[in-house]
């Protein structure tokens, strides 16, 4: 056994199964017989992605990183990847009837999972001779994949129809919030991305570091809510992709439940409805730079990794890592908040800022994965920040960036103001 001196073995396996263990509790949350289902148009059915997580890792790591031979090689081919397409026709090319059965995909993957699980443990998989081994970068981008894909599965379910999962009625908290205070953020330098030489593990569109002066603005201290939302709704606005008028009442469709609207929550809409609420306010959305500048910058200058400050992320700082499914208030983590007393950055739904998705300078492809980010530089997807109630823990860092297309309806995704 070759054994790389430095390599937490041990963490990386403990994370390993962690993540396949949430796959499997959230495909436990569907009924057998929606695996066929494709929730989303835009995108393949459930049981795609149950075949996708275990065969991605097999062939990033196993395959494309140590050089093993195929398990599968038609399943794998099938598992490899995603879509993305722009619109409902666009998607019509991607149909296909022929998924297998759900207990060949489940075969395949614990196959995949026990070679994956082997390598984690014995073999050389940092190695700074090979691309994609070097400081382990394949291992980290099977780790981080997965826990994107439960966020994914969960839009998904989401827009599976009650009756075809799980019915959970949990407790959901609704209170007045004042309207939004506006806390300036004097002119300063944000530093988005990261050093790849310093990093232990980013994905490409996160570097390199790029420090960007930002002018002074004023962002509203929360989030938009739907209570917010009901007067641009009220003057012509669009109706938000979750809401659902039952008996002459708005109601809000959670994953496992629609409830009454609950006003204190942010209002979960696409970038283009955002924009178009801003501009109605008479206002904008903030571009990333800014939001770096709110969530990241103190007045003393210095750039922290959170809105709160040095401390790992928990449930105190606000709503993610599936401590529930659903929003809460936006203002629920007072503990959350940024040096300019900004609520709500982390957490609770990703932030969409007025910036298309795009490299950094100094942007290279990664190894393990050389189309992640580079494929969506269109100008049509624009950057999210922060974390939604299914962004796992291990997302939530300064440099990471979500993008979507801008009229998407299926996301996490609130937004916030910013005037000048
Ligand atoms: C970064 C969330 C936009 O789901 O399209 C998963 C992540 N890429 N498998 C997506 C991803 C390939 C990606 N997002
Ligand atoms: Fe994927």
């Amino acid at each position: 056994m070759i054994t790389s001196p430095g390599l937490d073995r041990a963490r990386l396996v403990e994370w390993f199964r962690r993540n396949r263990e949430r796959s499997a509790s959230i495909f436990a949350l569907v009924n057998e017989d929606a695996f066929h289902e494709r929730p989303i148009p835009l995108r393949h059915p459930l049981a795609f992605y149950e075949g996708h997580l275990p065969a991605f890792n097999f062939l990033t790591l196993n395959e494309r990183g140590l050089g093993e031979p195929p398990l599968d090689s038609r399943l794998e081919r099938l598992f490899e990847r995603g879509i993305d397409p722009s619109s409902a026709d666009a998607a019509r090319s991607h149909d296909r009837s022929d998924w297998p059965a759900r207990e060949t995909v489940q075969r395949f993957g614990a196959r995949c999972d026990s070679e994956v699980e082997r390598a984690l443990m014995t073999a050389r998989i940092d190695d700074p001779s090979v691309p994609s081994l070097v400081r382990a970068q394949a291992a980290y981008t099977i780790l981080e994949h997965e826990p994107m894909h439960h966020e994914t599965l969960l839009y998904l379910i989401h827009q599976l129809p009650y009756g075809r999962k799980r019915a959970l009625n949990g407790h959901h908290d609704d209170h007045p919030v004042g309207s939004a205070d506006f806390k300036t953020v004097p002119a300063g330098i944000a530093t988005l991305g990261a050093d790849s030489a310093e990093a232990i593990f980013g994905w490409d569109n996160e570097f390199e570091r790029t420090e960007i002066a930002v002018d002074e603005f004023h962002i509203a201290e929360r989030p938009v809510t739907n209570g917010d939302w009901q007067r641009f709704l009220a003057q012509g606005g669009p109706v938000p992709p979750f809401w659902h008028r039952r008996n002459g009442e708005w109601h809000l469709k959670l994953v496992f439940e629609e409830i009454p609207l609950p006003r204190s929550w942010p209002a979960y809409v696409s970038h283009d409805q955002a924009e178009a609420y801003a501009a109605w306010a008479g206002m904008r959305l903030p571009s990333e730079a800014e939001y770096h500048r709110a969530a990241f910058g103190t007045p003393e200058g210095a750039e922290r990794p959170f809105p709160w400050g040095d401390e790992a992320p928990s449930a105190a700082h606000g709503n993610f890592d599936f401590e529930r499914f659903d929003p809460e208030p936006v203002d629920a983590h007072p503990l959350g908040r940024s040096a300019w007393g900004v609520l709500d950055l982390v957490g609770n739904g990703w932030e969409w800022t007025s910036t298309p998705f795009g490299p950094l300078p100094g942007f290279t492809p990664m190894t393990s994965y050389p189309v992640y980010s580079s494929d969506f530089f269109d100008g049509k997807h624009y950057v999210m920040k922060g974390a939604s109630p299914a962004t796992s823990r291990d997302l939530i860092r300064r440099s990471f960036r979500n993008w979507f297309y801008g009229d998407y309806p299926y996301m996490y995704a609130k937004f916030r103001c910013v005037t000048k």
